[in-house]
């Protein structure tokens, strides 16, 4: 039989917030006011728990890649080891800005916030249902906290990127639904803005699931061919994280 009682899961940071799971949901209570954090906006989009920390799903879906990982949060941290960042030295101004293309829970982004060697992160999400929900989870915090070193940008990143000047990101984490819900974030066009945002020496990563045959497609090939028919280099796939380097 199911249990579907509640247990403690976290506090808010300022402690105002309580939250509970039953395991499959996660509930904020706040004020005497309990609140089941998922929502239909025509999909449906949910938190749940793993490991101690919220994960996203939409119509289903989980929007962070957990297998070998013990929680997103260690996903996120190792794909941003792998872009090489360098800690600040100092006195010298950090200039790097980097970009999160797809927000999510902000936990790419988040991690890219961490690294002292990054000025600002610019993060743009689509979904309002979801920046909702990222706003109830305490471990998006960092995304909203006042002074906080991540932008968040409202609507599609496809447009979005348009308004960005050539060569101001030296950093970019591309981590797109899969294919088929976003075909637009896989596009020749779109790879062609994100070389043109970058600086020359800059670093991508863009999760492109697990190898293998979907549908007939192997979109490891195909995003490796457009990436690099865009201009960037060194196009590495990183069984691990799901997804592949380049450089500009
Ligand atoms: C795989 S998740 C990103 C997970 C994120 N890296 C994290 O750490 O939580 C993809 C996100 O992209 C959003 N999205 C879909 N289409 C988009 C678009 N055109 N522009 C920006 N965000 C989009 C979805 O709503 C979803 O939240």
């Amino acid at each position: 039989m199911v249990s579907h009682e509640r247990r403690f899961f976290c506090r808010s940071p300022d402690g105002s917030i309580i939250y509970t799971t039953d395991g499959s949901f996660i509930f904020a209570e706040k004020d005497g006011v309990v609140m089941r954090l998922d929502m239909f906006a025509g999909h449906y989009y949910k938190l749940r728990p793993y490991n101690g920390v919220p994960v996203l799903e939409v119509d289903g879906l989980r929007m962070q890649l957990v297998k070998d990982f013990r929680t997103p949060l260690d996903y996120s941290n190792e794909v941003v080891k792998g872009l090489h960042i360098p800690e600040s030295k100092g006195a010298a101004p950090d200039t790097s800005v980097a970009l999160d293309t797809c927000m999510g829970l902000g936990y790419t982004a988040i991690a890219l916030a961490k690294k002292s060697g990054v000025k600002m992160v610019v993060t743009c999400e689509l979904s309002e249902a979801v920046i909702t929900l990222a706003k109830w989870n305490p471990f998006s915090d960092m995304v909203f906290a006042k002074g906080s070193k991540i932008v968040l940008m409202e609507g599609s990143i496809a447009e979005r990127i348009k308004s960005f000047d050539s060569g101001m990101f030296s950093y970019i984490i591309h981590d797109p639904p899969r294919v088929s819900h976003a075909p637009e974030l896989y596009s020749s066009a779109f790879y062609a803005e994100l070389y043109r945002v970058c600086r020359k020496g800059a670093r991508i990563f863009h999760y492109v699931g697990s190898v293998g045959k979907t549908k007939g497609r192997r979109i490891d090939r195909e995003v490796e061919k457009r990436l690099s028919a865009a201009g960037f280099t060194g196009i590495r796939y990183v069984p691990r994280l799901q997804g592949m380097f380049g450089t500009k």
